[in-house]
């Protein structure tokens, strides 16, 4: 028996249980883990208090988590873990930048035709067109592309968290690509919008004067055959709150300016590229 009388003893032994792992990677990811939350409770010298507080803080997150709420995403979010697994997953040079998922994806949207626009309900905001292409890497361009959108309305509403009030279907739809490799996307500008901050990850974001805005934004999940998925947004470059995202989602590349085209619609242009699969 080994006598455990300070914390590197301490360290090693637990270290050796958990060395006879059958799968590599659960050996990797289980010794990484207990060095960091051993150092890390070292490090700030932890008081028991302190952690009986931390553990009924988790307990809370778990327990507001339900099928429509994911507390702990958000918590992944708010101290952007989520925004690090995005950029360490990133392609190769040339492909459209990542970003995270959020919580209001619902499958299923609508098919619509290019151009159709995806403002079933009324919003006195200014209305959009995002355009462009899909490509390769090289340019090439990707034939019957498919992209998933969906995004808030003016006043920072998604309509899954405005249902039965809203359309089911207002700002989602799945676009294609044409024989081109051209989309058009008819919408209204997104809304800057709150995370929810009613739960334990609001409370820790109000306890470190800590913002909950995430600046206007359209979703796009884009899927081709042969081609890897990409999961991203295109913001609102005029937006507030493009420099202090509560999920620190916002890239340079993914912020476009919606300016008037040749008819004086409010246009965007945007070109993605994808990476080989
Ligand atoms: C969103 O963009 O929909 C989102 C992302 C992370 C947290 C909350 C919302
Ligand atoms: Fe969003």
């Amino acid at each position: 028996m080994t006598d455990i009388t300070a914390p590197d003893i301490l360290l090693n032994e637990v270290l050796a249980r958990y060395s006879d792992s059958p799968n590599p990677r659960m050996k990797q990811v289980m010794e990484s883990f207990i060095r960091h939350i051993h150092a890390f409770a070292r490090d700030i010298e932890l008081q028991r208090e302190e952690w009986l507080e931390g553990i009924k803080w988790l307990t809370a997150t778990g327990k507001i988590c339900s099928e429509t709420r994911q507390e702990f995403i958000l918590l992944s979010d708010t101290i952007g873990l989520s925004m690090l697994v995005e950029i360490m997953a990133e392609s190769g040079e040339g492909v459209t930048e990542a970003t995270v998922l959020g919580p209001f994806f619902a499958p299923d949207s609508p098919e619509r035709a290019k151009g159709e626009s995806m403002l079933l309900d009324p919003d006195d905001g200014d209305l959009v067109v995002v355009r462009g292409r899909v490509t390769d890497v090289d340019g090439n361009p990707i034939a019957n592309a498919v992209l998933d959108c969906w995004q808030s309305n003016t006043a920072g509403w998604y309509a899954v968290q405005q249902h039965p009030s809203s359309s089911t279907n207002n700002l989602r739809g799945i676009y294609r690509t044409d024989e081109n490799g051209e989309y058009e996307i008819r919408s209204v500008r997104p809304g800057p919008y709150p995370i929810p901050s009613d739960g334990p990850v609001g409370d820790l974001l109000k306890a470190n004067n800590r913002g909950w805005m995430r600046p206007g934004h359209l979703h796009v999940w884009l899927h081709a055959d042969g081609f890897k998925e990409l999961i991203t947004h295109l913001f609102d470059s005029t937006s507030s709150h493009i420099e202090d995202d509560a999920v620190f989602g916002v890239r340079e590349s993914l912020i476009v300016e919606f300016t008037p085209d040749a008819t004086g619609e409010l246009e965007a242009i945007y070109n993605f590229a994808l990476d080989k699969a």
